[in-house]
Parts: structure tokens; C-alpha cells; sequence
């Protein structure tokens, strides 16, 4: 008989409604806050998207410093920066708005910040990469408020951050009480105006966070119900969002779930697709919802041997089998319902999406590397030495049993 060990962190309050933008003052001032520095990204200020944010501070008579130089994947050089403009302000907070790289960096900056500021004077600086996994990344500088605009990465309710180190070329997991924020905004009114192809990955992403999370050694009841409760609301509802963008039955949807994913995984872990993906995003970057649906169904494959009742009920919660299909069955189901789904979502191959198979060839063995020592692969059900990642990494490039000849 098994225990359960668990230890569930979440923000102290998450706001989940249409328009629940609009009560960011109020938010903030529930915690005592008034001088938030906000991160974002340069098209939610060209956009004007940021302004769903900043209007609401600006009626309430908060102060607005914008932070907008953030990237997608984010880097350890634009989170230094980030730090040099907090400091040079007398800022309380960190507000994230935008998708996962703006939370992200806001997360990384109040972990940094914090870093900087407890170092020895004449020592060496902080430096992002000390506290990538397995360091606990626990201090922040600041209490950050998470605000998402897309369908998502979840993380404004996570424990992790992935930031790049740009010597290495290595996307950085950094995890830690430091990185959660203290409250987050789940308002789906944000998502209407998300390109379809931004909609496919991050809702890939989410339903992936919730399949590992429930597939992974550290799942335990608490991660379950948010995984089951994600992979339900994702299933139903990601064909949708992205076909018809202002529908806001699906887009409300694939928002909580996308939060509940995030929650599940940040209390579980993820796993080998993630472990995998990442370094495809750090070495030829492609967005990191779309790597991990390159991955999905060979890796899923692969896994399926090593709790092959997990992946059937995911299979069955996510709507690809029927409560009534054997184990064997529904898994089946599970890894033809995930191509299936790729392929509505348009989700190209490396090749496609313009990958040279001889970089892509060359990168394997350093990816394998980098993949094994981020840790998530030991999370896997099935846990996978080098040769099989290189192996899958080829099968991701090939197609093969995609491709094999059908009955
Ligand atoms: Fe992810």
C-alpha cells in the first residue's frame, strides 16, 4: 500500500472570471501593494493589449512603470536587465502580464533581485544560473502578481520558472517557493485576440502539463484532481478555441484548464516531453508548446508501458476512449487521438517547420545530455537512458511508425 506525499503550494488567491482584469487595483491593494513594476512584452505594448492592465491601475492613481523588454524564451541577459530597472525604482511588486516568457521573466527578476541583494559586497554577482535545478530557488524580492493572456503555460500558478542561459545554450529549469506567485488574474477575455497557431501550442502545452503531471512518479491526489479536471476541459474544448477565436465557452474553458494543468504539474512534475523539448527550444527554436506536440505521441508511445492504467484513464478523460475500452484499448486510442489531434492543429514536423536534419542530427547526443539533466526524464513512468532519448529524438525526425504503411 502506498502513501501519499505531497506538498501543495498555489498563489493565495487566484481571480477567475471574464474581465477580472479590471479588479487589479483592487487585488493589489487587498495585499497593501501600490508600486508595482509590470513586465511584459513589446507587441502588448504595441498592441495595446497592456493597456487591459494598466487602465485599471492608472483609474485607481498607481503609478505605471512598464517593463517591456522581454523575449520569447526568456534569457538570463533580458532577466538581468530587468533586475537594473528594479533596482533603480521603489517598486513593491512585479505584475507579469502577457504569456509564459513575460511571467516567466517577472518570476526570474524577483528570484534574482533577491540573489543580488543578499550577495557578499565584493563577491561575485548573482547569476541566474545558480539557481537552476536541483538548487531551491525559494527567495524573492518582491511578491509577483501573474496576469495571463494566453491558454497557457500556467505559469501564474507555478512553482517554476525556465529561463535561457545564453553561453550555454541551455533552457534552465529553476523551481522554488521563490518563483509562485502570490496572486494570479485567470480572466479568459484576454485569449480572444490570441493568433490560431499561438492557441494550438500553448493549448498543447497545457494539456501536456496535465498528462505528465498525472503520469508522473510524483502525481499524488491533490495534482490528480487538478490533472483529470485539466485534461477534461482541455479535451473538450482546444479543437474549438482554435478554430473559432471568440467563442467563449472554449476559450473560458481552455483557460481554466490551462490553470488547473499548471497546478497539477507545479505539484507533480513534468516529464520526459518536457525534458525533451527543451532543448529543441534552446537549440532551433521552436515554441515550446509546439516542441512538446512534435514530442507527444512518440514519446506517449514509448511510455505507455510503464503505467499503462495512468495513460488509459488520461485517455478516457481527455475524451480519445470510452470509459467501456480495455486498458490496451484506450492507450491505443490515447496516441492516435494525440496524431489526430496534431494534425487538426496543423502541427508540423522539425523538417517542416524548416529544421536541417543534419544540424538537427548533429544536436542530438548534446540534447540527449542537456534532457537527462534537467531531471525530467527520471520523472518519467518509463525512464529512458541516453541511446533511447537519441533514439526518440530520431523517431520525432523520421515519423517512422507515423509514416509505416497502414492496414
Ligand atoms: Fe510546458
Amino acid at each position: 500500500m502506498s502513501t501519499v506525499n505531497a506538498n501543495f503550494a498555489s498563489p493565495r488567491t487566484v481571480l477567475v472570471s471574464g474581465g477580472a482584469v479590471k479588479q487589479v487595483a483592487a487585488l493589489l491593494g487587498r495585499f497593501g501593494l501600490s508600486r508595482p513594476l509590470i513586465v511584459t512584452d513589446p507587441f502588448m505594448v504595441r498592441s495595446g493589449h497592456v493597456n487591459n492592465c494598466l487602465d485599471p491601475l492608472t483609474a485607481a492613481g498607481i503609478p505605471i512603470s512598464v517593463f517591456s523588454d522581454t523575449v520569447p524564451d526568456p534569457t538570463d541577459t533580458v532577466v538581468e536587465a530587468g533586475v537594473a530597472e528594479l533596482r533603480k525604482g521603489n517598486y513593491d511588486c512585479l505584475i507579469g502580464f502577457g504569456g509564459g516568457s513575460p511571467m516567466d521573466t517577472a518570476k526570474a527578476m524577483a528570484i534574482l533581485a533577491a540573489g543580488v541583494a543578499a550577495a557578499p559586497a565584493g563577491g561575485p554577482p548573482a547569476k541566474m544560473r545558480d539557481y537552476k535545478v536541483p538548487v531551491a530557488a525559494d527567495k524573492a524580492a518582491l511578491p509577483i502578481i501573474a496576469i495571463p493572456t494566453t491558454a497557457g503555460t500556467g505559469s501564474e500558478c507555478t512553482r517554476l520558472t525556465v529561463i535561457t542561459d545564453t553561453e550555454r545554450d541551455e533552457k534552465m529549469l529553476i523551481a522554488g517557493l521563490g518563483a509562485l506567485p502570490l496572486a494570479a488574474i485567470v480572466d479568459y477575455e484576454l485569449t480572444y485576440s490570441v493568433p490560431a497557431r499561438t492557441t494550438a501550442d500553448t493549448g498543447v502545452d497545457s494539456l501536456t502539463h496535465a498528462l505528465e503531471a498525472y503520469v508522473s512518479k510524483h502525481a499524488n491526489p491533490f495534482s490528480d484532481a487538478m490533472a483529470v479536471a485539466a485534461m477534461t476541459l482541455i479535451g473538450r474544448h482546444l479543437r474549438t478555441a482554435y478554430a473559432e477565436p471568440r467563442n467563449a465557452a472554449a476559450r473560458e474553458g481552455m483557460m481554466i484548464g490551462a490553470t488547473q494543468a499548471g497546478l497539477a504539474f507545479s505539484n507533480s512534475s513534468v516529464a520526459l516531453v518536457h525534458g525533451m523539448s527543451r532543448p529543441i527550444g534552446a537549440h532551433f527554436h521552436v515554441p515550446h508548446g509546439l516542441s512538446n506536440a512534435m514530442l507527444l505521441p512518440a514519446v506517449t508511445r514509448y511510455s505507455v508501458p510503464g503505467a499503462e492504467a495512468r495513460y488509459a484513464q488520461a485517455s478516457r478523460h481527455i475524451g480519445f476512449a470510452a470509459d467501456a475500452d480495455t486498458d490496451a484499448v484506450a492507450t491505443a486510442k490515447l496516441v492516435s487521438g494525440i496524431e489526430a489531434l496534431n494534425k487538426d492543429l496543423a502541427v508540423p514536423t522539425p523538417s517542416a517547420y524548416g529544421i536541417d536534419e543534419a544540424a538537427w542530427t548533429a544536436k542530438m547526443d548534446l540534447m540527449a545530455d542537456q534532457a537527462l539533466a534537467s531531471g525530467s526524464p527520471g520523472n518519467n513512468p518509463r525512464v529512458p537512458d541516453k541511446a533511447q532519448i537519441m533514439g526518440l529524438y530520431r523517431e520525432v525526425w523520421t515519423g517512422a511508425p507515423r509514416n509505416a504503411p497502414g492496414p
